[in-house]
């Protein structure tokens, strides 16, 4: 008997968690549900027609007219390098604002595609201001201009107002991370005068892992046209799954069929709760959870709270408590995820997220009660009782938002 033939599999049986850590986050049942009807053809009628209503709601939700609206195959990290490789030209200089871990992705990618690149960089916890945008594009006239507008390895939301227009007036195109926002946090491309912006289903969309919306606007378009070469990447060229995306319907590559079906029904749950209050809901549960931690006696790594992003809040943990035990008790003993620090801040940083599906009360008033009782049992004083009343008393002053789905 060879080896191969000893291995006796399992049913496949995940734990239940309740995921509150920078993402994924939770899938809403009918998400799931929609993943396991039978796949059908990639150009069948029906299909088509899944795909009309996905790219349509994808535009309301991006706020957006946009025509080349439509999710890439692949993860955040997808949209962000098919983003890139379709704007970016060799020699190109290209502008990134960094302010952590997401931000000096786009700066690597960036790289690798022959860009000029020119990182303007802040300490971790900080955004850029109005006044550093303008005088970094003054000083460098970049072609593209790229940031991330919630940076999940911080807690940072970067405020985007105004940078569009100035984006405009020195010519540069703006790109903007929408990965972590899109559907938790107020935005709205044509609005803010974003040129092209991509995210991912598996934060506040609450859809698996897997597909990367993104949006070009007419002058990102205008760019594509005219570049010199193609786009280095074949698989993530714009232009050509245009073609599959839109009329012509052409094969380019054979979509994730049941991924698909499972945006199309996280968009219609979107829908069906309303932006605007869905905003909200993320807005008031991480209120609560702020103040709560506050309560715990726990430190901020945001110190202005207008820049705290509200769908994930990170803290530093108390020097005296050893942070992954505290991390893997939350997850052994309550089934509760939460992320750890990335880069210089690994091992130094909680991160609670609260997006989609998960930014529910229950998951709130769970969080702080777990994690103060671990807390305690690690021999830091603090009082679940003045976490849970201060959280409490934020729900009160907002009890005509809906905080659970
Ligand atoms: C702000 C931001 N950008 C990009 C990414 C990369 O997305 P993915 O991990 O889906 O490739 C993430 C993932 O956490 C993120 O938070």
């Amino acid at each position: 008997m060879t080896q191969e033939e000893d291995i006796k599999w399992q049913d496949l049986a995940p734990p239940e968690r309740i995921l509150m850590g920078p993402g994924p986050s939770n899938v809403d049942p009918r998400v799931l549900r929609a993943l396991i009807h039978q796949p059908i053809g990639h150009l069948d009628p029906e299909f088509l027609t899944v795909m009309d209503e996905v790219r349509s709601a994808l535009r309301r939700l991006f706020r957006t007219q946009n025509e080349l609206t439509f999710p890439v195959s692949g993860t955040g990290s997808g949209g962000m390098e098919s983003c890139l490789a379709n704007l970016i030209e060799p020699g190109d200089k290209v502008l990134v604002f960094v302010i952590g871990f997401f931000g000096d992705r786009i700066a690597q990618m960036a790289k690798r595609l022959g860009a000029d690149l020119v990182v303007y960089e802040k300490p971790w916890g900080q955004a850029v201001n109005s006044e550093e945008v303008r005088s970094q594009i003054q000083k460098h006239m970049p072609k593209i201009i790229a940031l991330v507008h919630g940076e999940t390895s911080t807690g940072v939301l970067q405020p985007l107002e105004g940078i569009g227009a100035l984006a405009r007036e020195y010519d540069s195109l703006l790109l903007v991370d929408t990965v972590a926002t899109l559907g938790g946090v107020p935005f709205g491309a044509d609005e803010l005068l974003v040129d092209a912006t991509f995210s991912a289903t598996q934060k506040c969309l609450s859809a698996p892992p897997g597909l990367a919306p993104v949006t070009y606007g007419e002058r990102a378009i205008a760019k594509l046209k005219a570049r010199r070469q193609p786009p280095v990447s074949w698989y993530f060229d714009a232009l050509l799954l245009r073609s599959y995306w839109g009329e012509d319907r052409a094969y380019h590559h054979t979509a994730p069929i049941n991924m698909v079906f499972a945006l199309r029904e996280a968009l219609r749950l979107i829908e069906e709760e309303g932006l605007e209050n869905r905003w909200a809901r993320h807005r008031v549960n991480s209120e609560a959870l702020s103040a709560g931690l506050q309560a715990l006696g726990l430190q901020f790594l945001v110190t202005e709270p207008e820049h705290r992003l509200p769908v994930l809040t990170s803290i530093i943990p108390p020097a005296s408590v050893d942070e992954g035990k505290v991390r893997k008790r939350l997850l052994t003993e309550f089934h509760l995820e939460i992320g750890a620090g990335l880069g210089p801040y690994k091992g130094r940083l909680w991160r609670f997220g609260l997006m989609g599906h998960s930014s529910q009360k229950r998951n709130v008033l769970l969080a702080l009660s777990a994690l103060a009782t671990v807390l305690r049992s690690e021999g830091f004083a603090c009082s679940a009782d003045d976490a849970l009343s201060a959280a409490e008393s934020v729900y009160q002053k907002s009890y005509q938002v809906r905080v659970e789905v």
